[in-house]
């Protein structure tokens, strides 16, 4: 194990949110978790999260003073996640999905699990970031996946990657610790689902509407038209003919 400053480097674990929750009360405040591999990494929905060694980055933010809405971890989580990868590749056209992936067009490119243990005040933010992957390993992934090597052509340092994330997520753990009004609409702004009608598995339920809402909880609110849903999980299906990319493209160069 190695440890510069906040970041902390295993080689292999199961999953990086699982060590961090287990050695919780050891780890710093603002600690980032990393790891080369992860042997049971955990997506959302009890999924599991596709981690082969020395290819991606996968790592588990430590929130010790999580505030009082554990829905702006996961927004502070994601934002750190999207600046890092403008910075890496400011030409590619990042946007965030509903709750908090982060896409490139139509293929998820990241994600973010944040997990708490009960009794214990803190929350844990896993980011798991497709770095270096080729498309042979894309394609074994059940849903449209892409890398920013696929995106870019260019093979990256995981390790710079993991100490620009460090940076941006201490930046808006901070920003949520002083500003939590600014964190929510910095968040709500960069959704680019709003005003676009989509489709939310719930896990027992699929619900249809446009969305006309993002509210501070991380809820989503849908309108078919005559009624509101409130949403707070769930899956949002990408429609080709209900997504307006050029409306994405518009707001990401102005
Ligand atoms: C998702 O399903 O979109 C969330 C994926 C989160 C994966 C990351 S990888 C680092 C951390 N450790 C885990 O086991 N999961 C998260």
């Amino acid at each position: 194990m190695r440890i510069d400053e906040n970041l902390i480097w295993l080689e292999s674990v199961d999953s990086t949110n699982r060590y961090a929750l287990e050695n919780f009360n050891e780890l710093p405040d603002a600690a980032l978790v990393a790891a080369s591999e992860q042997t049971a990494g955990r997506g959302r929905h009890g999924r599991c999260w596709v981690s082969p060694p020395n290819t991606n980055l996968y790592a588990s933010f430590v929130m010790k003073r999580p505030g009082s809405n554990p829905a702006m971890s996961s927004m502070a989580a994601s934002l750190g996640a999207l600046d890092t990868f403008r910075k890496f590749a400011p030409e590619i056209g990042f946007w965030l999905k509903w709750p908090n992936d982060i896409f490139v067009g139509e293929c998820k490119i990241a994600g973010i699990l944040c997990e708490a243990r009960t009794g214990q005040s803190g929350i844990v933010a896993g980011i798991g970031a497709n770095i270096n992957m080729p498309s042979a390993l894309l394609q074994k992934i059940d849903q449209p996946a892409t890398s920013l090597l696929q995106e870019t052509g260019v093979k990256l340092n995981v390790k710079k990657f993991a100490n620009q994330l460090a940076l941006k997520l201490i930046e808006y753990y901070i920003t949520y610790s002083i500003s939590p009004e600014q964190l929510f609409e910095h968040w709500r702004n960069e959704n680019m689902l709003l005003g676009q009608t989509v489709e939310v598995f719930t896990g027992s339920d699929t619900v249809k509407g446009t969305v006309c809402d993002i509210g501070r909880n991380g809820e989503l609110i849908l309108s078919d038209g005559v009624n509101k849903k409130t949403l707070y999980s769930g899956d949002i299906k990408i429609n080709k003919n209900s997504i307006d990319f050029d409306l994405i493209k518009r707001k990401l160069n102005s």
